[in-house]
């Protein structure tokens, strides 16, 4: 493997300049991207290797990011689990939502490899177009955030039918949660032995819970999807970092630390200098310009990147978006925040 600037940044290591790569998800900003979706549904570009491969290199081509993410969903994998998922204009949507235990012991653990062929092998082409000029992030979601979207049935305000299952039938919770966390995990090393050189864990609503329940759920399966895929055959045949991002995770910092990833994730809401000192120096940040910082002038977004590059330092740091981009961004405003990073934190 090619030691990447962005895979030294993983492993704490020195670098000649901070690595940034930037996750689109909600973001449909780049035209190239929306070319692509005039001839295809968001499912059928995710199921296509070779439309997932093409919209993939995208971004590496137009900014020349450090790392690429592989183009799928952290829906994904609620389908082969029997929950049915579309994705309307308005966001995803549930079918069938799981509110019972009935529902829950209805839900399989699939085989990655007889029912998400189809990402295994986009990961395969895009390795193989990539020709190691920049490493592949796999992902998938974290327990927490899929029982989110499997219970909701889509976004939510409050969280009323989440928290009715985590604190009202607790059981029937953590059954789920376990379900989840096996799905992920076994997702993931199925990427790893694909080809994938690093792997994210998204809570993107690990945030909703106060700091006991933080433990309890989002932190607790996060670990167990983290084990499991330590304890693997794909992860001793190839060690990748491993990188959880919680979406709010100023209230848990002591608890984040301990993981058990090689990586956290920083959204916005919190100074990344905050986090360090709360975390030590065990773990590689990854963060966290406000991505609605990107409306701001070029000169503004300027100022804001060296503020950030400045409270992280320069070991263990990724330069990225405290979440996705949104879809209204200007793409020379993202290649505004691609130059101020590359040159305020180059050492040559
Ligand atoms: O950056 C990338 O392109 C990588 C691929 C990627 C997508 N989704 C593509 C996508 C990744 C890493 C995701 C992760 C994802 N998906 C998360 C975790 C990160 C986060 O944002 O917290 C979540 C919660 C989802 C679920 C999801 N998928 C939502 C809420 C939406 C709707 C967003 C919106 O604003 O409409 C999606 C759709 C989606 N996923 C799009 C893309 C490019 C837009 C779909 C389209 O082209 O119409």
């Amino acid at each position: 493997m090619v030691d990447h600037l962005f895979l030294r940044a993983c492993r704490r290591e020195p670098v000649s300049r901070t690595p940034i790569w930037m996750m689109r998800q909600a973001g449909r900003y780049l035209p190239a991207y929306r070319a692509v979706r005039e001839r295809a549904s968001f499912l059928d570009l995710c199921r296509t290797p070779e439309l997932a491969c093409e919209v993939t290199l995208q971004p590496i081509d137009e900014f020349g990011f450090d790392a690429a993410i592989l183009f799928s969903d952290i829906l994904i994998t609620l389908p082969p689990m029997g929950i049915e998922v579309t994705f309307p204009e308005s966001g995803p949507k549930i079918g069938n939502p799981v509110r019972d235990q009935a529902a829950i012991d209805k839900l399989v653990v699939p085989d990655p490899d007889l029912a998400l062929p189809y990402t295994l092998e986009a990961i395969k082409q895009i390795k193989a177009a990539l020709h190691d000029r920049v490493p592949l992030i796999g992902f998938a979601g974290a327990p927490l955030t899929m029982l989110t979207y499997a219970v909701e049935g889509g976004g939510s305000k409050d969280y009323a039918r989440t928290k009715k299952l985590l604190y009202g039938a607790p059981a029937s919770a953590h059954a789920l949660l376990d379900k989840l966390a096996q799905t992920c995990a076994t997702f993931l090393e199925a990427q790893i032995a694909a080809g994938v050189d690093c792997v994210q864990i998204f809570d993107s609503w690990g945030g909703i819970v106060s700091p006991g329940d933080f433990r309890e759920y989002p932190l607790r399966y996060a670990k167990q999807v983290i084990a499991q895929i330590k304890s693997s055959r794909a992860y001793a045949a190839k060690p990748v970092p491993i990188i959880y991002f919680v979406n709010g995770c100023a209230p848990y910092l002591t608890d984040y630390a301990s993981s058990g990833a090689d990586v956290l994730g920083v959204d916005w809401r919190v100074g990344i200098d905050v986090v360090r000192r709360s975390v030590g120096d065990g773990v590689a940040l990854q963060g966290n310009l406000d991505p609605g910082a990107l409306f701001a002038s070029p000169t503004e977004i300027r100022a804001r990147v060296s503020d950030i590059l400045e409270r992280a330092g320069k070991t263990g740091h990724i330069f990225n978006l405290g979440h996705g981009v949104l879809p209204e961004t200007d793409p020379e405003h993202v290649r505004a925040m691609v130059t101020a990073v590359r040159e305020l934190s180059s050492s040559e």
